[in-house]
């Protein structure tokens, strides 16, 4: 694309410009809902843009459409088989409707930090994983971290035992309505989009997410704050139709593919610093944050690791055992 003819053109409330195309390109569109900028999706997403609007120049251009503009997460997988987006990056508890193995990322406490989620996802087992839903018309093209999740509510959590009676909003996962309810808590799966106007009329007393989005969705305006459980991995897959990525040219699909993994591999190895420094955005603001003691931390394990029982037969001990593994 020429850089006289890069008419752009911006949506309402987004910074962000999107790439006007060629006649003769590929026109690859990717829809998610973060923040444009300043969340580790965000950014994985500009990054794979900009890289395949140099590189690809004449042969491919990327558009990217945040902040749920285009769909919500429910929508996209739809619109993925029928061509309306090429590119999606759902996290991967929202695909129950497609596979029950992504259920293992949802466990809670499973991964102590990213890089054990690292070493997972580039292992054998994780990258067998990818493959898991092309039953379904999708090939997932790499696992994108967010970060590790925490709690927030309408009042100070630091035992499990705060949160009974509460009512949580959950991604549509029933692996996290498990881990709520087993907080004696209730579970309301809702869109994204709807969380923080959900927060602010009371329809949910506290949700669970990660720094970056709790940050870039101001989520801690409409709570009494945050505890850091660290309980639960946020990660996406980066996901594709099969039936689009089969009809570009060898050449093209090379290419494309071999951007996709090092874009993969450069935002991951960015996102522990991301989480960081959302957190201490949001500290600045005045928020409360608290933080749990060994002990403390220990009732929250106690208290929702058992769900895990309840899932094992969906996900394989097998593939359990190797999460855990990656701990070490
Ligand atoms: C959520 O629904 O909470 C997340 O999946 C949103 C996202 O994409 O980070």
């Amino acid at each position: 694309l020429a850089a006289a003819t890069a008419a752009t053109l911006a949506f309402a409330g987004n910074a962000q410009a999107t790439e006007s195309c060629d006649d003769g390109e590929i026109v690859i569109k990717f829809s998610h809902v973060v923040a444009a900028t300043g969340h580790p999706k965000g950014d994985a997403a500009t990054m794979l843009a900009d890289r395949v609007n140099k590189e690809m120049d004449g042969k491919a251009c990327m558009q990217v459409f945040p902040n749920s503009q285009l769909f919500d997460d429910d929508k996209v997988m739809e619109a993925l088989l029928l061509g309306d987006v090429q590119l999606a990056a759902p996290s991967l508890s929202k695909f129950e409707a497609y596979t029950l193995k992504f259920r293992l990322f949802d466990l809670p406490f499973l991964f102590q930090d990213l890089d054990a989620v690292e070493r997972f996802t580039t292992s054998e087992a994780g990258k067998g994983l990818l493959g898991s839903m092309t039953d379904y018309g999708f090939m997932g093209l790499g696992y994108w971290s967010s970060g590790l999740k925490q709690f927030s509510a309408n009042k100070p959590l630091l035992a499990p035992t705060d949160a009974n009676g509460l009512k949580f909003r959950v991604q549509t996962s029933d692996v996290a309505v498990a881990m709520i309810e087993a907080l004696g808590a209730n579970a309301q799966k809702l869109a994204f989009k709807e969380v923080y106007g959900a927060l602010q009329t009371g329809v949910v007393d506290g949700q669970e997410n990660t720094w970056s989005n709790i940050y870039t969705q101001k989520f801690f305006e409409v709570q009494d704050g945050i505890t850091e459980t660290n309980h639960q991995l946020l990660a996406y897959l980066l996901v594709t139709s099969d039936e689009w990525l089969n009809s570009l040219d060898e050449d093209v699909k090379t290419q494309f593919l071999a951007i996709c993994d090092e874009v993969t591999a450069a935002a991951n190895a960015s996102v522990a610093s991301q989480e960081a420094d959302n957190r201490k955005r949001i500290e600045e603001t005045g928020a409360t944050i608290r933080t749990l003691d060994a002990d403390q931390r220990k009732a929250w394990v106690d208290t929702m690791k058992p769900v895990w029982a309840k899932f094992e037969g969906d996900i394989g001990t097998d593939l359990i055992d190797a999460a855990v593994a990656s701990n070490t």
